[in-house]
């Protein structure tokens, strides 16, 4: 089945399984391999992207659920040569440790702020269900508050 997914900004059309879970259609069909396999289950966020804006884990969304939308991944969310505000605040709070999880994470982020621009602690672990072996949420949460004061940077 084709299916025509618009991936950070370029139609893509796949000729895949309808059923492929939309990570493997994203890393093994298109090469974007910034986007992690973690727990295969909808558990960790490691495989967070955007669909239609919205962060959703792509380790279990069929690749046919992204049909006529729009995904975009941490490939993607860079516009123009600017990193996201997320990103950058990522940089200067020096937030991962191994890093595995951190693409997820940032995607998670930017659709929080999205939706809760200047987000309370509270708000952040309600938004943010990733899971960090690593334990990097302390740096995660003061990064997203940078983030959320450093409106002019990035979208
Ligand atoms: S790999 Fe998708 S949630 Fe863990
Ligand atoms: S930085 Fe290592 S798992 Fe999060």
């Amino acid at each position: 089945m084709a299916i025509t997914v618009t991936v950070n900004g370029t139609i893509q059309t796949l000729d895949v399984e309808p059923e492929m879970p939309l990570l493997w259609a994203l890393r093994e069909t298109l090469g974007l391999t910034g986007t992690k396999y973690g727990c295969g289950i909808s558990a960790c966020g490691a495989c967070t992207v955007h669909l239609d804006g919205r962060p959703v884990r792509s380790c279990v969304l069929p690749v046919s659920a992204a049909n006529g939308k729009s995904v975009t991944t941490i490939e993607g969310l860079a516009q123009a040569g600017t990193l996201h505000k997320v990103q950058q605040a990522w940089l200067a709070h020096q937030v991962p440790q191994c890093g595995y999880c951190q693409s997820g994470l940032i995607m998670a982020a930017a659709a929080l702020l999205e939706k809760t621009p200047n987000p309370t602690d509270d708000e952040i672990d309600e938004g943010l269900t990733n899971i960090c072996r690593c334990g990097t949420f302390a740096r995660v949460r003061a990064a997203i508050h940078a983030a959320a004061q450093n409106e002019g940077a990035g979208s």
